[in-house]
């Protein structure tokens, strides 16, 4: 089943860093509809992010305004950026107000909450450039934690290996339609979901061709995006396992979430790829996606015993600080026999201690606030 260890990855090689170049190409002034916009909100000097104005098109429901992805006022659970009004002067709008399309008249500081539809689901992408750290292992068993918990969850397996799809108990090889279907054909994500112990979105092989069919489209780096509009009222949570790198596959599950979670094995030479994972989001936020963050790095495969693995925690939490979780997840060789029964720890073996990392992990989550 699994091809662990590092850099595995199957997958054909990528196309280097495909996504933030090449397309100054599409209309950079007539896109956006009159001057005020051009100057609007977030960057006033910072070149048109790429793709914008194609993905604000044609799948919006409220697309009379322009652009409407880019003010990030999705008034979600943390109090909303709104200008202060002065106090002295009732009368007087803010300098952003001045520069902003007004969509209510009149009542300064009225401006979020209406234009995109808040959505239900929390998007939480599992990432790691790095292999074998156990992305696939924590995206199933946090999701199944959660839907212990009493939520609704569904995963996407958009990694090329299918390992999610085969931890489910299903076959990536005999699957009909996949992952790849939805990003590359464009066809309604529903139709490659499977009820398991959480819904599933499943992958299959054909997925390692998806980038580069990608790779061609405009709006490449939206298209997990736009499939998952369709259902993010459905779900309280959308957990996405990615693979081994940083292409483009990772890049549309970056630009699809709010936040990330990070599982890093416990070694050194683990932890030196965050740099670049960092990097990488730096510029998805840039460029694609300004609200996603990391969530928590996950320390994983915990062998306290070891000094090693000790030392390397302290150095994870001396570099990255309250970024770390206080949940461990600790060696446990159920992680490895509970795929093999297509199944979660959680279900596997309910009442063992790996199922419990994963519970801890979950209210560690939803206390921070994510639900
Ligand atoms: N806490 C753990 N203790 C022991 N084994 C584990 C643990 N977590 C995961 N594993 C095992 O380690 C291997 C790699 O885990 P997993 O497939 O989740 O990593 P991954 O980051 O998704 O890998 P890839 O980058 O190839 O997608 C698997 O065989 C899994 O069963
Ligand atoms: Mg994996």
């Amino acid at each position: 089943m699994n091809d662990e260890g590092p850099g595995s990855g199957g997958g054909p090689p990528e196309p280097p860093e495909p996504v933030f170049e090449e397309p100054a190409l599409e209309e950079p002034v007539e896109a956006r509809p009159n001057a005020q916009e051009a100057v609007s909100e977030d960057a006033p000097e910072t070149p048109l992010p790429a793709e914008e104005p194609v993905a604000a098109a044609p799948d919006e429901p409220a697309s009379k305004e322009p652009a409407p992805e880019r003010a990030p006022e999705r008034a979600p659970a943390n109090p909303p950026a709104v200008p202060e009004p002065q106090p002295d002067d009732e009368l007087r709008i803010t300098a952003s107000q001045a520069i902003k399309p007004t969509r209510a008249p009149g009542i300064p500081g009225a401006v979020s909450a209406e234009e995109e539809p808040e959505r239900r689901a929390q998007v939480i992408s599992f990432a790691n450039q790095k292999g074998g750290v156990a992305k696939t292992t924590t995206t199933l068993n946090l999701a199944v934690a959660f839907a212990e918990s009493g939520h609704d969850v569904l995963c996407i397996d958009l990694d090329p290996q299918g390992n999610l799809t085969m931890s489910q108990g299903i076959d990536p090889d005999k699957v009909e339609q996949s992952m790849f279907d939805v990003l590359v054909h464009h066809i309604p994500i529903r139709q490659v979901i499977q009820e398991r112990e959480i819904d599933i979105a499943v992958a299959s092989i054909d997925l390692a061709g998806a980038e580069i069919a990608m790779s061609m489209q405009i709006g490449r780096e939206r298209s997990l995006e736009k499939a998952l509009a369709a259902v993010t009222d459905d779900y309280d949570f959308v957990c996405i396992d990615t693979p081994p790198s940083l292409g483009l596959l990772t890049i549309n599950a970056l630009t699809a979430s709010d936040k990330v979670i990070v599982p890093v094995q416990c070694e050194y030479l683990s932890m030196r790829g965050l740099l670049q994972l960092q990097n990488t989001l730096e510029m998805i936020r840039e460029n694609l996606n300004p609200r996603v963050e990391i969530e928590g790095i996950l320390p994983t495969m915990l062998d306290s015993r070891t000094v090693h693995a000790k030392e390397a925690v302290e150095i994870l939490e001396e570099n990255f600080g309250e970024l770390v979780f206080k949940s461990r997840i600790r060696k446990a060789i159920k992680f490895a026999e509970a795929p093999v029964r297509g199944a979660s720890v959680l279900k596997y073996d309910p009442k063992g201690n790996a199922a419990d990392y994963y519970r801890a992990l979950a209210q560690e989550v939803l206390t921070n606030g994510a639900s």
